[in-house]
């Protein structure tokens, strides 16, 4: 990828922002937060080649290599704090679109493959006023022709065709989310459970075991325990325990 290909490829996805592409950065997360707070438009877009302090949810690294591509965009949705957890997930809805419905969602927004592993991964890093989203810096690593060498990363290349070209992923994937973000809460929800991996199954979840129930309105994970009840997790990994209701 290149800085013109990038933007023909805005172009021809329809965003009417430019591109910043970067051959290396620590982290665009950083660059684009600096874009935000200056007053950058919503759908601003910084692309980096390499990262070199790339980060992932739950203050984790994560790490580029050779084929992997790593954005961040800033948006600004007119939405109240309290629906803030939305935001990742119209995201994940928007990606998975992009990149295509043989994917699936793991609660909250990581993609996979069918088989489990992960090929992209999206982070939502707010600033948020007097109860309202100033602004979100929404950023998504996708491994399309290569993968860190990690038992549970894998590729797009992995599905068996040619890989989608790294500007298109991007360009695509922004205007899918820029799509998602702008569909009323109830629609992303449903498209969001349309994609989820453990529906139905048990799974576990911030130190709570239980058969995965889908979403709540604010975007929580809904888990129903072994003694009947509902509960609603808002923070954790997801652990899949058994493909059955009931971990038989
Ligand atoms: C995760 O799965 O934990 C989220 C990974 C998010 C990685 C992307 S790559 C582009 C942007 N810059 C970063 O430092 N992180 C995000």
């Amino acid at each position: 990828m290149d800085a013109e290909a990038l933007r023909a490829a805005f172009e021809a996805a329809g965003l009417s922002t430019e591109p910043v592409w970067l051959p290396e950065v620590g982290s665009t997360q950083d660059v684009a937060t600096a874009l935000a707070r200056d007053g950058a438009v919503h759908g601003t877009t910084v692309v980096a080649e390499r990262q070199t302090g790339g980060r992932g949810r739950r203050g984790r690294t994560w790490v580029n290599t050779p084929g992997t591509v790593a954005f961040s965009v800033v948006l600004r949705p007119t939405l109240p704090a309290r629906h803030l957890g939305l935001v990742p997930l119209a995201a994940a809805v928007g990606m998975r679109e992009a990149l295509g419905e043989v994917l699936h969602i793991k609660w909250p927004n990581d993609l996979l493959l069918p088989d489990g592993r992960k090929v992209a991964g999206v982070l939502a890093e707010a600033e948020v006023t007097a109860g309202q989203v100033g602004h979100v810096v929404l950023g998504v690593g996708v491994n399309v022709s290569g993968a860190p060498d990690l038992p549970v990363a894998a590729s797009l290349a992995e599905l068996g065709k040619r890989p989608p070209d790294a500007a298109w992923v991007v360009a695509h994937g922004v205007a899918r989310i820029l799509h998602w973000l702008g569909q009323p809460l109830h629609v992303v929800r449903e498209a969001w459970e349309d994609g989820a991996a453990h529906l139905g199954q048990t799974i576990e979840v911030a130190g709570r075991t239980g058969m995965c129930l889908g979403l709540a309105e604010d975007g929580g994970l809904r888990l129903r325990l072994d003694d009947g009840t509902e509960d609603v997790v808002h923070t954790g990994d997801v652990q899949l325990v058994s493909t059955h209701p009931g971990g038989s």
